[in-house]
């Protein structure tokens, strides 16, 4: 049998710790539309995924593949310059392991940004979405199999999978530094096609505001380890059916290198005033 789940966690934490004394608070997934957050991180330290034991590696457009660990806003971070996706054909341990590594780093809080498309008539492309729900429809889960009572419990409770506080406190921020910001239920789906207009339809009327193909797998671990969770979508194109226009990956990031700046202030100015 293979080593065990536990087993890894320490392997990998015990390599990035001696690359690195610095014991984050806050994790970050640098998702399309919050790339360039990398460049504001202070006394980085950069370890490639392809160094760390049982790391994965990113080969979705536009997502490095690297761990950074540093300040912003004088907050200790650890950040993920490009995730894993389902679609790449890693398993939901290997989308989901650096979630775990994270937490055994000493992380409290995650913080997930994403590109997502608008099924919301009020949203338009380039607008920001505070995560306050998701539906999980990948038709599956990373907590299937035997569970590490130690890593979280066998029935982890969803009732608040978005940290209230943090929710309040980014809109609060929002607010403040002018930045149009809408709140709205993320469905995650598997991907790499985009959807039908049926499905677009389908998904509006079971009560998303946006559609991606990342985030729920790491959110439901991230929450079955116990960590707060803020999720922020960067909508890159808008998924009416009715009136529906070819989207491809090219415009997605177009939208989001766009909306990156003022999405990055945002969580700069978020770390800077947790307490
Ligand atoms: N569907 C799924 N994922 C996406 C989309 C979309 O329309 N836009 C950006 N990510």
């Amino acid at each position: 049998m293979g080593k065990q789940l536990k087993d890894k966690i320490n392997e990998a934490t015990g390599f990035i710790k001696k690359r690195c004394e610095l014991s984050p608070r806050i994790g970050i997934i640098l998702g399309t539309g919050l790339g360039k957050l990398a460049t504001r991180i202070k006394q980085q330290v950069v370890i490639p995924y392809t160094d760390i034991p049982y790391f994965a590696i990113s080969t979705a457009p536009g997502h490095r593949g690297n761990l950074l660990l540093g300040e912003i806003g004088g907050k200790k971070i650890v950040a993920m310059q490009g995730r894993f996706h389902l679609y790449e054909g890693y398993s939901l341990e290997e989308i989901t392991f650096p979630v775990r590594v994270m937490r055994a780093l000493g992380v409290e809080i995650l913080i997930e940004s994403n590109a997502a498309g608008g099924l919301n008539r009020n949203f338009k492309p380039g607008d920001i979405m505070i995560i306050t729900d998701h539906i999980n429809f990948t038709g599956t889960n990373p907590l299937i199999g035997p569970n590490d009572d130690t890593l979280g419990p066998r029935f982890p409770d969803m009732s608040e999978p978005y940290d209230n506080e943090l929710i309040e406190l980014t809109e609060k921020i929002a607010l403040k530094e002018g930045i149009r910001c809408h709140r709205g239920v993320y469905i995650g789906v598997v991907g790499p096609s985009f959807e039908t207009r049926a499905e677009y339809r389908f998904f509006n009327l079971i009560g998303a505001d946006a559609v991606g193909m990342s985030t729920v797998p790491e959110v439901i671990v991230a929450k079955h380890s116990g960590l707060r969770v803020l999720g922020i979508s960067c909508i890159t194109d808008m998924c009416i059916p009715d009136r529906l226009e070819p989207v491809d990956s090219e415009k997605v990031i177009k939208i989001a290198t766009q909306a990156e700046p003022r999405i990055t202030r945002l969580v700069e100015k978020v770390i800077e005033n947790i307490r």
